[in-house]
């Protein structure tokens, strides 16, 4: 069995933290969700990773590698246009050959893996295809799955206006080489994309058995600023206390916090779950909960919360940052008293909240 793992797109929706960096690669709890995603793969047993990469495939390239420190042997797919997930699938035909397949998509976030998923797939033997469903509030933003009352999906549609239920397809699709047949009987949908969800339901009016799963634990679609942050919560949440990381003693470091080997906490308070990357600086701070500080930052005199601040940020003297993705190599900063003025140096498509 063979995983293809999706890294294409544009992260519109992540702007201006896409202008410089493709949003598989924000860290949730100090590591890229891509990061997540393939150490799933690996933990589920599988070697052979076919990625699809787009626009942005040197960024991913340099930060993944050839895949050998996660245990895989990856093989980068050009996808040149971002033309829908089964438009990928047919980019990625000769790598998948006639093998099966388990396709994630490199921005989705599921905790705890997919082994169980995988072993299912692979025992039960007599499935076209599984796909993972998950309940979620506004069911319109996603592909929706309608099943009978036996349990069976009887019915597939990508973002309806009126959803038939509040179950979502998560973006990890297991498939047997029929979905080719699908993928090249399908298409574009209103949208101009060739869609996976389009290619399944081809699957079910064909008659093959669509199996489906309804997933308890926590999955996100981390497209956008709000669902990364809650991502990071959640993956924060199963953080062990680690401190390799230099703690004097007039701090206080409460809960699980990860400090990790060259960050420094100084007369700071940190309340966990939080991450510190390495060689991170915390000093007179506050930060936490729900804080992921990536590497070679300082926070000085500041107070942050529920947030990711990514590599290379100074924070100084500013008070009760809260709900925040903040950039690489950003600084913010406090303006000396009084004053009624904001300065502002920000990249295209950011977005500030400042009291009025
Ligand atoms: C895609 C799929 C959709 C699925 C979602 C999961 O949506 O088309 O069916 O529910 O991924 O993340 P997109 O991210 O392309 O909007």
């Amino acid at each position: 069995m063979k995983a293809l793992v999706l890294a294409g797109g544009s992260g519109t929706r992540m702007r201006p933290i896409t202008h410089s960096s493709a949003k598989q690669l924000v860290p949730v709890a100090g590591k890229p969700v891509l990061f997540h995603v393939l150490e799933a793969i690996a933990e589920a047993g599988l070697t052979d990773v076919g990625v699809i990469v787009g626009d942005t495939a040197q960024e991913i390239a340099a930060a993944v590698g050839d895949g050998s420190r996660f245990g895989l042997h990856l093989t980068y797919i050009h996808q040149e246009r971002p033309l829908g997930l089964a438009h990928a699938v047919s980019v990625a035909r000769d790598f998948l050959a006639e093998d099966d397949f388990v396709m994630y998509l490199g921005d989705n976030f599921l905790l705890g893996g997919i082994t169980k998923f995988v072993e299912d797939f692979r025992n039960y033997g007599n499935r076209d295809a599984q796909i993972l469903l998950s309940r979620v509030a506004d069911p319109t933003a996603f592909g929706v799955a309608e099943l009978d009352e036996t349990g069976h999906v009887i019915g597939l549609e990508e973002k309806p206006l009126r959803p038939k239920s509040d179950l979502a397809l998560a973006g990890i699709y297991l498939f047997t080489p029929a979905v080719h047949e699908a993928v090249e009987s399908i298409r574009p949908s209103a949208r101009g994309e060739l869609e996976i969800t389009d290619a399944i339901q081809w699957l079910i009016d064909q008659g093959r058995r669509v199996h489906s799963s309804v997933i308890s634990g926590f999955w996100k679609d981390t497209g956008n600023v709000a669902d990364m942050l809650e991502a990071n919560r959640s993956v924060l949440e199963t953080v062990e206390a680690v401190q390799e990381g230099y703690v004097d003693e007039a701090s206080t470091v409460i809960g699980r916090v990860r400090i990790q080997a060259g960050a420094k906490v100084v007369a700071s308070r940190v309340v966990g779950p939080a991450f510190i990357g390495p060689g991170t600086e915390i000093i007179g701070s506050s930060v936490g909960p729900y804080i992921s500080v990536s590497e070679h930052c300082r926070i000085e005199d500041s107070e942050i919360s529920s947030s990711i601040v990514l590599r290379g940020c100074v924070l100084t003297g500013v008070r009760r940052i809260e709900e925040s993705l903040i950039g690489r190599d950003v600084e913010v900063e406090a303006f000396p008293r009084p004053s009624a003025v904001h300065r502002l140096v920000l990249g295209d498509n950011s977005r500030v909240q400042i009291p009025s």
